[in-house]
């Protein structure tokens, strides 16, 4: 498939023979008739300041540890301009090796063994897995039926997480894998209230800060009212599509300096050198890039709407705010929906809806029961492919609902 080269969108420069050459986890763990629009990985090329970055480190070997707050600084910069946040505490940050180690030595700072963190299901599924090998206990607190956070469901959950022991916390997704919902600054400001009032400390991971859609604007969670406390961890892994080159930057609010003064040090020497140089150059210069990305998404987000119309009329979605994921209700298909298993669910666990669109359609997705209470009956869909290849994909979708 030629798709065309020359419109500046990164979604539309590479072909599907190109994009089946990668290893990573999206092009190797099914068969090549499948279209993978499961694992949160883009389809693009590397952003040339990115590609830059990573070049000049090759040419030198550069290739040792990792030094300095350039990472910390690029971030700020970036936040100043996109969010108006315009003192970010790089004195108040520390290199973690991803987003989701980040988390977890975060909440080993906050709560205590046996303690409970709260999720908002349905969720990004590590959630569960990630907290509990920690040793703490999952709390859900499930979003409302508009897939917004659920100001009473958060203060029943807060109050029995403080039930279940001394330090509690929330983890908090913002923007919402897998909703794309970016959170408004009011909505924000009632869950700093909320933890306030019982004592729970609030970690929020912002993985999908950057891509906030057109329309949505993002709201960093420690520039709230009320949120001295709480931490935010924050990445260009899924902007810029940097998974494979790992680092991560956890942000103290002022009244968690302490906390963070705490962290051992060896935890800042998990980030990959390259990690850290490729995220540093996509923060700094990669703004350019992501405008063409976001105009792209867009694009994809207003395709995927009229193809779901056309080939799944039966299927219904709140088209996302921000992240390139959109959250597919599939219960009115007469698919027999996924049972939730016994622990924490296993991000590439498949049933119901999405196992069918495997089985038919050889079209690849997420399984909505794996992202907790209130998945079951859904997909998810990563639509940061080409125009081509979502239309590919749906059009199948569509006739395997008609076989
Ligand atoms: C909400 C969320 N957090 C964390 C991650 C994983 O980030 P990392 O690879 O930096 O741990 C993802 C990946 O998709 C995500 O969607």
């Amino acid at each position: 498939m030629v798709v065309s080269a020359d419109d500046g969108n990164p979604l539309t420069q590479l072909t599907l023979d190109q994009l089946r050459r990668r290893t990573s986890v999206k092009w190797r763990l099914y068969p090549p008739d499948v279209l993978p629009l499961w694992v949160a990985e883009q389809d693009v090329p590397l952003a040339p300041p990115v590609a830059e970055a990573l070049r000049r480190a090759v040419e030198l070997g550069d290739t040792g540890y990792s030094y300095g707050t350039a990472y910390a600084e690029a971030v700020g910069g970036f936040a100043a301009q996109r969010w108006d946040w315009a003192d970010f505490p790089v004195g108040r940050t520390t290199l973690v090796p991803d987003v989701m180690m980040g988390t977890v030595e975060v909440l080993r700072l906050v709560t205590g063994p046996g303690d409970a963190v709260v999720v908002t299901p349905p969720v990004y599924p590590p959630f569960y897995a990630f907290v509990t090998n920690a040793g703490r206990q999952v709390l859900e607190a499930p979003l409302g039926a508009d897939l917004r956070l659920d100001p009473a469901a958060l203060d029943e959950a807060f109050r029995r997480a403080r039930a279940a022991g001394d330090r509690p916390a929330f983890l908090l997704c913002n923007p919402h894998n897998p909703t794309g919902v970016v959170h408004r600054p009011d909505e924000l400001a009632t869950v700093a209230e909320l933890a306030a009032r019982h004592g729970v400390r609030v970690v929020s991971d912002e993985i999908h800060s950057p891509l906030a859609l057109p329309g949505a604007r993002f709201t960093p969670y420690l520039t709230v009212p009320g949120a001295q406390n709480a931490f935010a961890l924050l990445s260009a892994s899924k902007a810029w599509n940097l998974a494979g080159l790992k680092a991560a930057l956890a942000v103290a609010g002022p009244d968690a300096a302490d906390d963070l003064a705490r962290m051992p040090e060896e935890v800042s020497h998990g980030p990959s050198h390259f990690g850290v140089l490729a995220h540093t150059a996509a923060f700094r210069a990669g703004g350019p890039w992501l405008d063409r990305l976001l105009d792209g998404l867009d694009a994809n987000r207003a395709l995927l709407g009229s193809l779901l119309a056309e080939h799944l009329p039966t299927v219904s979605w709140r088209p996302p705010e921000g992240t390139y994921l959109a959250w597919l209700d599939c219960r009115d298909l007469g698919v027999p929906t996924e049972a939730s298993g016994d622990g924490p669910p296993i991000a590439s666990d498949l049933a119901g809806p999405a196992r069918m669109f495997l089985d038919r359609a050889r079209v690849a997705l997420s399984s909505g029961h794996v992202f907790g209470s209130g998945g079951a009956g859904f997909v998810r869909l990563n639509f940061a492919t080409s125009p081509a290849v979502l239309t590919e994909a749906v059009s199948r979708m569509g006739r395997a609902t008609r076989a």
